[in-house]
Parts: structure tokens; C-alpha cells; sequence
């Protein structure tokens, strides 16, 4: 049987790890959360990583672990940073390796969500609160493109284990 590849994206704070962790645990497949790999890999931490290295190495790093990453003959769950998916054809990448599932919230709900979760976030650790809300609108409205070419889409209110369990049987992508 072939080997099963679920990809959880998303803009930032829609809570892809939390739900991957989960999900992986019910569906008894590995996790893997690539920004934690770039943290165990690097030894830094990703503010860091961003001060000390910039954006476009970090771009590079990650969308190296996503292509050493979809080489494993096993099922996992993996959970992607907000932007891997909008650099490096990796949204068709992860197409072809898997099952890209987007987990959608809107950007109200988002800032909601980031007011006070941004410190460990290098793009968004410096914003006042006005920018932040103009700065999660703009950036979702610029990768929403690339987020709507997963196979699923998973609205709001099915962002349980259950909810994506119930898509992924819909899809005919698991049986149990
Ligand atoms: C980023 C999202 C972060 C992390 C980095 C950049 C982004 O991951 O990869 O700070 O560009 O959206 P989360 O989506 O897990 O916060």
C-alpha cells in the first residue's frame, strides 16, 4: 500500500500544529512540523534565524526540509509555515507527494488569534496593532492563491481531528 502524506497549511495561528499533533495521534501516522525541524536543525530559533540569516535563507531552508522531508516511506501528518507554500513550487510539490489540506479562517479571526501570539514570529513580533491588522489582511489576500490550490479546503468550524477525519473519508484518501 502506498504511503500517505497529509500536509496541513495555513496562514499563521490557525492552528496547524496543535490539530496536526492530534490528527497524527488518531490516525497513528508521524508528525512533522517543518519550522521545528529548521529550530533542531539550525540550533536557533526562528526570530533568530530571520535576524541573523534573513528571509530568503529561511525560505531556502524550509522548502529543503519539505522536498528531504516527502522522501520518507511513511505516513505522516505535517505541518508547514504560513509562507512555504507561496515560495519555491512547493504547493505543487506537495501536491504531487500528498494530500494538502487548507485550513481556512478569516483574517479578522486570524489577528484575533495573533494579537497576543506574535512574539516567536519574526514578521509580525514588530508590528503595532494597527499595522498588524492591515499586514494579516494584506499578506492573506497575497497568499490565499496559493493556499486554494489544496486538494481540501477545511472552513472554520470543522478544524477538529473528527472534521478533517470526516474530508479526508469524503475524499476517499482514508478508509477508517
Ligand atoms: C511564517 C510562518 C511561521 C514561520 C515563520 C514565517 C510565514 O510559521 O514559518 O515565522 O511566513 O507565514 P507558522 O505559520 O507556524 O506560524
Amino acid at each position: 500500500m502506498s504511503v500517505v502524506h497529509i500536509f496541513l497549511i495555513g496562514f499563521m495561528g490557525v492552528g496547524k500544529t496543535k490539530l496536526g499533533k492530534k490528527l497524527s495521534r488518531q490516525l497513528n501516522y508521524s508528525f512533522i512540523d517543518i519550522d521545528e525541524e529548521i529550530i533542531s536543525l539550525t540550533k536557533k530559533s526562528i526570530n533568530t534565524i530571520f535576524q541573523e540569516e534573513g528571509e530568503d535563507y529561511f525560505r531556502k531552508k524550509e522548502s529543503e526540509i519539505l522536498r528531504e522531508i516527502t522522501t520518507h516511506k511513511e505516513n505522516m501528518v505535517i505541518s508547514v509555515g504560513g509562507g512555504l507554500p507561496c515560495y519555491n513550487d512547493n504547493m505543487e510539490l506537495m501536491n504531487k507527494q500528498g494530500i494538502t489540506c487548507y485550513l481556512f479562517r478569516p483574517s479578522k479571526e486570524l489577528y484575533q488569534r495573533l494579537l497576543n501570539n506574535r512574539s516567536e514570529r519574526p514578521l509580525l513580533k514588530d508590528l503595532s496593532v494597527e499595522e498588524l491588522e492591515k499586514y494579516i489582511a494584506d499578506t492573506l489576500e497575497k497568499r490565499v492563491p496559493y493556499y486554494e490550490k489544496a486538494k481540501i479546503t477545511i472552513g472554520r468550524d470543522e478544524q477538529t481531528v473528527e472534521g478533517i477525519i470526516d474530508s479526508l473519508k469524503r475524499k476517499g484518501i482514508i478508509l477508517q
